[in-house]
């Protein structure tokens, strides 16, 4: 099987139906949202249940945004990708973050390796490693039992571990705790590396090429801290061996850095950073929530893998989620997706969806190299409610901007807690049913009236509805409900970036900055001829730096 050549998706017959559609499309969710449309648009994946009836769209765009994605291929190119093929074409590579879930018993086989095998090898290893520390028979090098882990990593070798460790609290081994340093900014190893005691310290450097900058700084730092801090006597190689684990492809590398390879777990060219969370990644997750915690998340992003690569059409969650974000974008001019986790334990998802989505589908040439003459990825932002509704809910309520929002929340709390005799989950999920509901129906000029409000305030007072959302809901946020919830987002993406035929899995636009930045370096430090070579402003900027650093 062969991943088809991007279509220009505007030349598709359901694009020029779609824009027509888009013409004469006047929302009206008061009239349209209908018991039947309700059931019509509220699915199953999974754990997960979805309603997608507070969207703005009808049977006919449905049906013709499902005849866009069959027109472009969409399902020939995600069939082409679980089957291992290199659909990376950019970097050349396979994309195959699927296979880091796929169960023990299955096989994959890839260029004459059984993937599977080998993900399960590392896997064991992994697991093998956190339950010693766990159980305290890892130790430090003067023999102390490890409390804190501290992950070492930026992007994709960050972002996932920090926003699960988060999102499963509850789930974590009391007495080990983890800590992240991504930034090279100073400030953050400072700070994560301050009040640690480095007996009982524990650093794993998680870097997938093993050569980016903060990552390798930080990794130096966090080794010269630990060296410095040590009683005296202790051999600076014992104490690395026992102090410092890596998680790379670039194996190496890690050897290299003075980390022992039998403290070093591998992953593979065929899975992307910031689809990586769920491999050797994640072992600071893995350290802290324990191999069986760690097991049911893979099994929830393989449930939702299995669901996108089976369910039909018209009941794939990922399918028509994608879609109706491209309808979003392409026909109704929408600039930007919020996600909204009514849940205080997902307050890290935004964030890692931002990668996970503009890394993916920030990108203007599709896969053959051609000039898209379409928009493409939409800026992904949130917060968790109910922060947002007395931050930004005023511009998704009453702005001039169309803002699709996916709003997530969970049946069962992580904390029970009461206000009296309120039970203030129960308070809080009714914030999560107001808004939806408000976004969707507003409150027209004459109900506003009818409330007494004076005339002159009667229009600043009135909410248009007919904003979209989408709800997504769950009995309780579990390890397996939150890798459903990341495969789910994970396709979405995948879903959007084949039909605009960009390649969602390379990341050239990161790469001009890092450059640049190894350049500017000698100028920063005083090299006036660096300095003089750069562009007026930047001289400038440069300039003021060095004058004030200097006080
Ligand atoms: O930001 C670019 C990027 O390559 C991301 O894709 C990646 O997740 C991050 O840097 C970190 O890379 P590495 O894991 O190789 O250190």
């Amino acid at each position: 099987m062969t991943a088809p050549d991007p279509a220009d998706p505007t030349t598709t017959a359901a694009w020029a139906r779609l824009a027509g559609l888009a013409e004469t499309y006047e929302p009206d969710l008061r009239t349209s949202l209908t018991q039947s449309w309700v059931e019509h648009q509220t699915l199953r994946a999974g754990d997960l249940h979805v309603d997608l009836s507070k969207n703005l769209f009808d049977d006919g765009i449905d049906t013709t945004l499902l005849r866009l994605a069959e027109e472009v291929g969409v399902l020939a190119r995600r069939d082409a990708m679980l089957a291992g093929e290199r659909i990376n074409v950019t970097e050349d590579r396979a994309v195959l973050h699927t296979a880091l879930r796929l169960p023990a018993d299955a096989s994959l086989t890839v260029d004459g390796q059984d993937v599977v095998a080998d993900v399960h090898e590392v896997l064991g290893r992994a697991y093998a490693f956190a339950e010693r520390v766990r159980s305290g028979d890892w130790t430090g090098v003067t023999g102390k039992r490890i409390e804190t882990v501290v992950n070492i990593g930026i992007g994709g070798s960050d972002l996932g571990p920090v926003m699960a460790y988060e999102a499963l609290e509850p789930y974590r081994q009391e007495g080990l705790s983890c800590r992240f340093i991504s930034n090279i900014d100073p400030t953050d190893a400072g700070q994560t590396l301050s009040g640690l005691d480095p007996e009982t310290t524990l650093f794993i450097v998680s870097s997938k090429t093993f050569g980016t900058l903060e990552t390798l700084t930080n990794a130096r730092l966090c080794r010269a801290w630990l060296l410095d801090r040590l009683p005296a006597g202790a051999d600076p190689a014992a104490a690395v061996a026992q102090h410092f684990v890596a998680v790379s492809t670039a194996l190496d590398k890690v050897a290299d850095f003075g980390i022992d390879p039998d403290n070093a777990f591998g992953f593979w060219d065929w899975v992307g950073g910031r689809y990586s969370m769920d491999s050797a990644i994640g072992l600071s997750l893995m350290v802290a929530i324990g191999p069986e915690h760690f097991a049911d998340l893979l099994a929830g992003f393989h449930t939702m893998d299995e669901h996108f690569r089976t369910a039909p059409p018209a009941s794939n969650v990922p399918l028509r989620m994608g879609l109706l974000n491209v309808w979003y974008v392409n026909f109704l001019g929408a600039h930007t997706h919020a996600v909204l986790p009514y849940a205080q334990l997902l307050h890290r998802f935004p964030a890692y969806l931002q990668q996970l989505t503009m890394e993916s589908n920030g990108k203007s040439v599709r896969w053959d190299g051609e000039a898209v003459t379409y928009d493409t990825g939409e800026v992904f932002w949130g917060e968790p409610g109910t922060n947002g509704q007395h931050a930004f809910y005023q511009l998704i309520h009453q702005g001039t901007r169309l803002v699709p929002a996916d709003f997530i929340a969970f049946a069962q709390p992580a904390y029970e807690l009461k206000d009296g005799d309120t039970d203030v989950h129960e308070l809080f999920l009714a914030n999560f049913f107001a808004q939806t509901k408000a976004l969707a129906f507003g409150s027209t000029a004459d109900e506003v009236r009818a409330e007494g409000v004076a005339e002159e305030l009667v229009s600043a007072r009135t909410f248009p509805g007919n904003r979209p959302t989408t709800s997504i809901m769950a009995p309780a946020l579990t390890p397996s409900v939150l890798g459903q919830l990341v495969a789910l987002y994970e396709h979405i993406t995948f879903v959007q970036g084949a039909v605009w035929g960009i390649d969602s899995f390379d990341q050239w636009g990161v790469e001009l900055g890092k450059v640049l930045a190894q350049e500017i370096g000698p100028a920063v430090t005083g090299d006036a001829a660096v300095a003089a070579e750069q562009d007026p402003s930047t001289q400038s900027l440069i300039a003021y730096y060095r004058e004030n650093r200097a006080r």
